[in-house]
């Protein structure tokens, strides 16, 4: 029988913070999320498709599964005791623990259900997270508001015709598996690299004529260089298959979004720890994502992440 390296495994071979509470911590991002698998698994069995009939901070209509999500990953997180602050989309402050410095260590940020738009039709969707150390100095405000430079762990989990779970601590991008047999993440592969080129760029174009000088030049040179278009809606999953195929992701400015739809904290910031660690590049048109000092934690920003080389010809095009 060969042997297996759950998540946990992975987390005492290769974390050296002995307490074993990033472990614990990172026990609660598994579960929850086995149990938002098991939902979707199901969904069209169970009432727990279409609209929850509420709207979130971000304005948008909550799916009955954003919320489901949201709560699963609160409940699991919220009881550990490392935990200060956790930090959702579908909530508008953040949920602050009165916790000891030395109690609660560190600081979870997440996107629960990303995709949302994608879950009734049974198309991928995902949940993603970002975990910082809680600062020793300042309010704890400010311990949520760190650049993503300063990220100890980021990852997401795609739901899928598989479900993994991919993430970082600094020291390489793995993922894992879930093996429904066990109901275990078993580690899939190790030091994953982002190809240096691709053979796809990803963006919604419906709003070209209102994009920023150069977006449109550099998308319409690559059509020209012969790259196809992949666009699933789904950020996980269009991120997932440029780190494994290589190629461009692009969420640009538009006149609906000057400061582009995704949101810092807890999309591009996590989404670019992982870019960085396998070789690519997370920019955001006008410098690199995880330099961006948060002012507030639903921010916004264009994310443009991907391999190196169509990274370069991007900030190439941006200085036209
Ligand atoms: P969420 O479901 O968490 O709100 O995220 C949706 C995001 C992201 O998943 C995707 O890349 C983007 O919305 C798609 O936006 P468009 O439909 O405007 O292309
Ligand atoms: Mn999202
Ligand atoms: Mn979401």
């Amino acid at each position: 029988m060969a042997m297996i390296t759950t998540v946990q495994g992975h987390i005492q071979k290769n974390i050296s913070e002995a307490s074993g509470t990033f472990g614990w911590l990172m026990s609660g991002i598994t579960l929850a999320t086995k149990m938002i698998e098991a939902k979707i698994r199901a969904a069209g069995l169970s009432d727990i498709y279409g609209a929850f009939g509420q709207q979130n901070v971000q304005g948008e209509q909550q799916q009955k599964l954003d919320v489901f999500a949201n709560q699963a990953l609160m409940n699991c997180l919220g009881t550990r005791e490392s935990v200060a602050a956790l930090v959702s989309e579908e909530d508008e402050q953040p949920v602050m623990f009165d916790r000891s410095l030395d109690t609660g260590k560190y600081i979870i940020v997440f996107d629960p259900l990303d995709g949302s738009s994608n879950i009734d039709v049974n198309v991928n969707v995902g949940t993603i997270f970002s975990v910082h150390k809680r600062l020793t100095w300042g309010s704890l405000e400010e311990s949520v508001l760190q650049p993503g430079l300063k990220q100890v762990a980021a990852g997401y989990v795609l739901y899928g015709p598989s479900t993994v779970l991919v993430y970082t601590t600094g020291d390489g991008v793995h993922s894992f598996t879930l093996d429904p047999t066990i109901g275990a993440f078993v580690l899939s592969e190790e030091n994953m690299k982002m190809p240096a080129k691709g053979p796809y760029y990803s963006v919604n174009d419906s709003s070209v004529a209102t994009w920023p000088a150069g977006y449109a030049e550099y998308v319409q040179a690559m059509r020209d260089d012969g790259y196809s278009a992949r666009y699933i809606g789904s950020l996980v999953a269009d991120f997932h298959r440029t780190l494994l195929k290589g190629g461009v992701f692009l969420y640009p400015p538009n006149k609906h979004k000057a400061g582009g739809k995704l949101r810092l904290l807890y999309e591009a910031n996590p989404l670019s720890f992982i870019a960085e660690q396998a070789g690519g590049k997370a920019s955001s048109g006008t410098g690199r994502i995880m330099d961006i000092k948060p002012t507030q934690i639903h921010q916004r920003t264009p994310f443009i992440v991907g391999s190196k080389h169509e990274m370069e010809l991007f900030e190439k095009a941006m200085t036209a």
